[in-house]
């Protein structure tokens, strides 16, 4: 096992920055997942650590050595991908001995991991099959076992269920998240699913162009996006970004404390309300948009007090509102996220906001 330190990290094709500077510490057995939109630098940045890529600049230490300079076999790591990359002309067993073979385990070593690791991921009848006589979530399965038996200090993923259906992504990502709790190895995992990240991280990173935008525990971030960019990426329905201004128009709007700066506001769908809440909050009149209900809750469109703002509500049930139906919504003062729209920055910086 190991620690990762990514140190300034820099990478361009030609004239074209990919990633821009970027600094994280990794620790011994943490789970980090890498997340963002497509293009954004996080391909980019795991195969720099397997060594995939060079580095246009800064420094990348793995177990407190720098190996910048380290071939990919040097590095003790194992990287599992989307497309699974097994040997289509090798048996499952061959597939995943193919690596120690070449590192000149010996056969009772090879054969003990093999057993191991087939029985931790229930591949055992699988063994004898080529990859093309198995489903997707079993070559996945094979995939991993391949960079399980290796028993490398760190594992890196880049987005290794993007190919599988929703089911059995959400299957997986069950598994993963229990080997890594059972195997305690490092890893950096790549996504553009927040779902996913959320489900899977100790701490997520979100990237965006090339930069890292926060990085902390899945509920920091979701309960305090740094900017404007995290707080619409985290979180489905997306967060409500909304003018300052239509606050003015709420009762008690004027009861809020804003921070210098602040124009612009957030609210997450489950903040907003439909009956008063015990605590200090503001009240909006509302017009129903349309109704969406998704099983054991809806999402309510609605417009905002005389603007044509709209926002989205998660509310349990399926309540009885019709289109155009007038309403009132609350929102407590301390659910408010308040932002810069210049900068794209967090104005409030203790947890809460004082009404
Ligand atoms: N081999 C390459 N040559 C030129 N540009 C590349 C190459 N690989 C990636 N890029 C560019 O670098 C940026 C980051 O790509 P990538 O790391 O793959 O993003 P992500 O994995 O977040 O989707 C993108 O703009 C992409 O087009
Ligand atoms: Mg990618």
């Amino acid at each position: 096992m190991a620690t990762i330190n990514i140190i300034d990290i820099k990478k361009s094709y030609g004239s074209v920055p990919a990633v821009k500077g970027i600094n994280l510490s990794v620790a011994d057995g943490e789970f980090i997942v890498l997340v963002g939109p497509s293009g954004c630098g996080k391909s980019t940045l795991l195969r720099m650590i397997a060594g995939l890529e060079t580095v246009s600049g800064g420094e990348i230490q793995i177990g407190g050595r720098n190996v910048n300079r380290a071939e990919p076999a040097e590095r003790d790591i194992a990287m599992v991908f989307q497309n699974y990359a097994l040997y289509p002309h090798m048996s499952v067993r061959k597939n995943l001995e193919y690596g120690l073979k070449n590192r000149g385990t010996p056969r009772a070593e090879i054969d003990r991991r093999i057993a191991e690791v087939a029985d931790i991921l229930e591949i055992g009848p699988m063994l004898e099959r080529k990859p093309r006589q198995l489903s997707g979530g079993q070559r996945q399965r094979v995939a991993m076992g391949r960079a399980i038996v290796r028993e490398p200090a760190a594992f890196l993923f880049d987005e290794p269920l993007s190919n599988l259906d929703a089911k059995l992504r959400v299957q997986m990502r069950v598994e993963i998240r229990r080997l890594q709790r059972r195997l305690k190895t490092t890893s950096i995992y790549v996504t553009h699913d927040q779902l996913e990240a959320m489900t899977l991280a100790d701490r997520l990173v979100v990237m965006n162009g090339g930069l890292v935008e926060q990085v902390g525990t899945p509920v920091d971030v979701y309960d305090r996006p740094a900017s404007l960019f995290v707080a619409s990426f985290i979180g489905s329905p997306p967060m409500n970004i909304l003018p300052l201004d239509l606050l003015m128009q709420a009762d008690d709007g004027g009861l809020l404390k804003l921070p210098a700066g602040t124009d612009t506001i957030g609210i997450r769908p489950d903040d907003i309300l439909t009956e008063k809440p015990s605590e200090p909050s503001i009240r909006l009149g509302a017009t129903v948009e349309l109704l969406e209900p998704i099983g054991g809750e809806s999402h309510l469109h609605i417009r905002l007090g005389d603007s044509n703002q709209t926002a989205v509500l998660t509310v349990p049930g399926r309540p009885d509102l019709s289109e155009a139906a007038r309403i009132p919504v609350y929102i407590r003062a301390s659910a408010l996220h308040l932002f810069d729209r210049q900068t794209g920055k967090r104005t409030d910086k203790s947890p809460h906001v004082a009404a």
